[in-house]
């Protein structure tokens, strides 16, 4: 048999891309056309396009377009005959056949896969229709759901169904039915023993069916009754070219409607946790099927809303699971909720001890934002330990740097700093040291490539470039100040040459030089007093600095040695020694640095007074100018030192 033309026709005419698209992509209205994200690849702007006008689609990022049917026949893999009967259902179209002389040769050349849609279909309702019509299935498959609170409603909705116990009763029905044994055992349902004997996989327990996009089921889980411990509680049937674990959440079928209307996802565990809130009217729940959550996942969702709340366990792996889908979560650029059950409760044991009423308030009161989550759980190791907070810090600002939107992400900083009780210019200055640490990462891949740069490349290098904040930047006098004070803090007391450490050896140069730096002034002062008497300030000494602005910009200095060379590269393209490993060149640097800035202040000053000087005071006009003359000379100097080119 074959699908009528004039049934084709039917179809296409009736079909509207618009309504055909948005069952599964967010679309948003841009001018006479339509704009989202592509639902075929990972991409971050939307380069996805629909033309109500022209009833066609276009995705930039893969360059595939077409009509309705082949929006249906790219995203879920069907083929032309599958895309036609989904839009006739979609559309209520009675499908019109022709009939077809070789009609063998047609079936012959359906592919594997329409078979295994054919088998996963005929399994499920195998499965269905025992847990309502088999006694058995009846005493002990739909007892086992009414005693866990599963209504006929939610049964019927999510096609659940029952596997009697027994090796071979889907085997004789399948027989009956005139199926091949090769593709049930392709598809997983059946299996075959060591002695060549088949067997049916599932056995003695409840069954859920996992199905696609498009409601049509492309693997089953089933789950023992009791909890016995020696056999796996759920066995998934296994992945085919119609399944793939990591690509599938259970339950979107259902909840996707709800999830678009609501503009909030619910992720939970497991299978029990979707039905269970199902039931409680709390639609828009999906579960990962038993893996960890995947970017594949995260993909599906985003296809429907950018607002996830992670609903975990209140145990101690839930809260690691919840931590790490939450910076997953973010990286694809969605916003995530936490919310963490009480120990020992799961979303389906709560809802159905506190009803749904009740649930959804705790879900509302209790939902975090995840940056106020994570601070929390990480904050409770603290407890005053400057070193674990150091590392808490920098945890969450790793998370921070994924949020993609500006505004948020300066505002979680921002939030961030108040919560842990940072000044946030510590924050953001690590904030900064992780960004810089991508681009720099991306450099040193890009160049072992040895290939140009694509044009997006660039642009997301630009990106994030961009992405760095200069809160309260520096200017390059007190960059250079901080330079001399980190290597004193970190070097002081090693050896520069035969008679002087670092420090003395710094000093020797330093007498003249005025820090202005407020907080880097204080720590000279405290080297110099020290020295006087042929000692050396140690780090505790400043760490228990009663001062709070002094003990935040000292920390910020210690954590950011590496950082600070990036910075001046950036900010001045002066070079620094990476890893501070030539020790005298870069004592001599920042030394000739520190002059450099001194004198370029110095000659500044000047300017100003040249401006302001009287017309007649020649004399004093004349000893600036001669100044300048040789503030610029040795100016060269260092510059030449630095490797800089200055005009003028
Ligand atoms: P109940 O114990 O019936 O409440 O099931 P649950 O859905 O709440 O499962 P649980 O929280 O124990 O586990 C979460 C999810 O992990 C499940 O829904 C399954 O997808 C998966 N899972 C749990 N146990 C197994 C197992 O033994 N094998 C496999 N393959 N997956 C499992
Ligand atoms: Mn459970």
């Amino acid at each position: 048999m074959r699908i009528s033309q004039q049934s084709i026709q039917q179809i296409t005419q009736t079909a509207d891309i618009v309504e055909v698209v948005s069952d599964f992509v967010t679309l948003k209205k841009r001018g006479a056309n339509y704009a989202a994200l592509s639902p075929f690849t990972n991409e971050k702007s939307a380069s996805f396009y629909v033309s109500p006008s022209k009833q066609i689609f276009k995705c930039f990022s893969t360059t595939k377009g077409g009509d309705a049917i082949k929006f249906v026949m790219e995203l879920d893999k069907l083929t032309y005959v599958e895309a036609l009967k989904y839009l006739a259902k979609k559309y209520n179209i009675e499908i019109i056949y022709d009939k077809v002389e070789n009609e063998d040769l047609d079936k012959a050349a359906q592919s594997e896969r329409d078979s295994l849609y054919i088998i996963m279909e005929y399994a499920k309702n195998y499965y269905k229709n025992i847990l309502v019509n088999h006694p058995d299935g009846k005493a002990i498959g739909k007892t086992y759901f009414t005693e866990r609170g599963i209504n006929d409603k939610t049964i019927t909705d999510f096609e659940l169904g029952f596997a009697l116990d027994g090796w071979d009763n889907l085997i004789k029905d399948a027989e009956k039915n005139q199926f091949s044994l090769e593709l049930l055992q392709k598809s997983g349902v059946i299996k075959n023993s060591e002695n060549n004997k088949t067997f049916d996989f599932f056995r003695n327990r409840v069954m859920y069916p996992i199905h696609n996009l498009t409601g049509k089921t492309i693997a089953l889980a089933g789950r023992i009754l009791g909890s016995d411990k020696g056999t796996a509680k759920y066995l998934n049937s296994p992945e085919t070219d119609l399944f793939k674990k990591s690509e599938i959440l259970y339950g979107l079928f259902q909840a996707k409607q709800s999830i678009r209307s609501m503009d909030v996802c619910l992720l939970v565990e497991g299978y029990m946790d979707v039905l269970s809130l199902y039931q409680a009217g709390i639609t828009n729940a999906v579960a990962s099927a038993g893996t960890a959550l995947t970017e594949s996942q995260i993909k599906l969702i985003a296809r429907y809303t950018k607002n996830v709340t992670v609903l975990y366990d209140g145990d101690k792996a839930g809260i690691k699971a919840a931590i790490r889908s939450t910076d997953l979560l973010l990286d694809s650029g969605l916003n995530i909720k936490v919310l963490i059950f009480p120990d020992g409760e799961d979303p389906d044991s709560y809802v159905n001890k506190v009803g749904s009423t009740e649930f959804i308030n705790f879900l509302e009161k209790n939902s975090k934002d995840f940056i106020s989550f994570k601070t929390e759980i990480l904050l409770k190791d603290v407890s005053g330990d400057p070193i674990k907070k150091a590392e808490v810090i920098h945890e969450i600002v790793i998370s921070i740097s994924k949020i993609r939107d500006d505004i948020q992400r300066t505002l979680y900083l921002k939030m961030c700093s108040q919560m842990l009780d940072i000044d946030e210019q510590v924050i953001v200055s690590e904030y900064n040291k992780i960004k810089l640490g991508e681009i720099k990462k991306k450099q040193v891949e890009a160049d072992k490539n040895e290939q140009l740069p694509t044009d997006d490349q660039i642009k997301e290098n630009e990106n994030s470039k961009d992405s760095l904040i200069f809160l309260y930047p520096l200017d390059s006098n007190s960059l250079a100040e901080q330079e001399i004070v980190r290597i004193l803090l970190e070097y002081a007391e090693e050896q520069m040459d035969e008679d002087k450490n670092v420090c003395q050896f710094l000093f020797s140069y330093l007498e003249n030089i005025q820090f202005e730096d407020p907080v880097f002034l204080q720590i000279i002062e405290v080297f110099k007093t020290e020295l006087k008497e042929n000692k050396l300030p140690t780090l505790n000494y400043f760490i228990n600095f009663p001062d709070k602005i002094f003990e935040e910009r000292l920390t910020t200095l210690l954590t950011d040695k590496h950082n600070l060379s990036d910075v001046w590269f950036d900010k001045y393209q002066i070079y620094v020694p990476k890893k501070d490993n030539d020790r005298t060149g870069l004592v001599n640097k920042s030394l000739a640095r520190l002059n450099f800035e001194k004198l370029r202040k110095r000659l500044k000053e000047n300017d100003i007074k040249l401006r302001n000087v009287s017309f007649e005071n020649i004399e004093e006009t004349d000893n600036l100018l001669q100044e300048n003359i040789v503030v610029k000379q040795y100016q060269q100097m260092y510059a030449k030192e630095l490797g800089m080119i200055i005009s003028g």
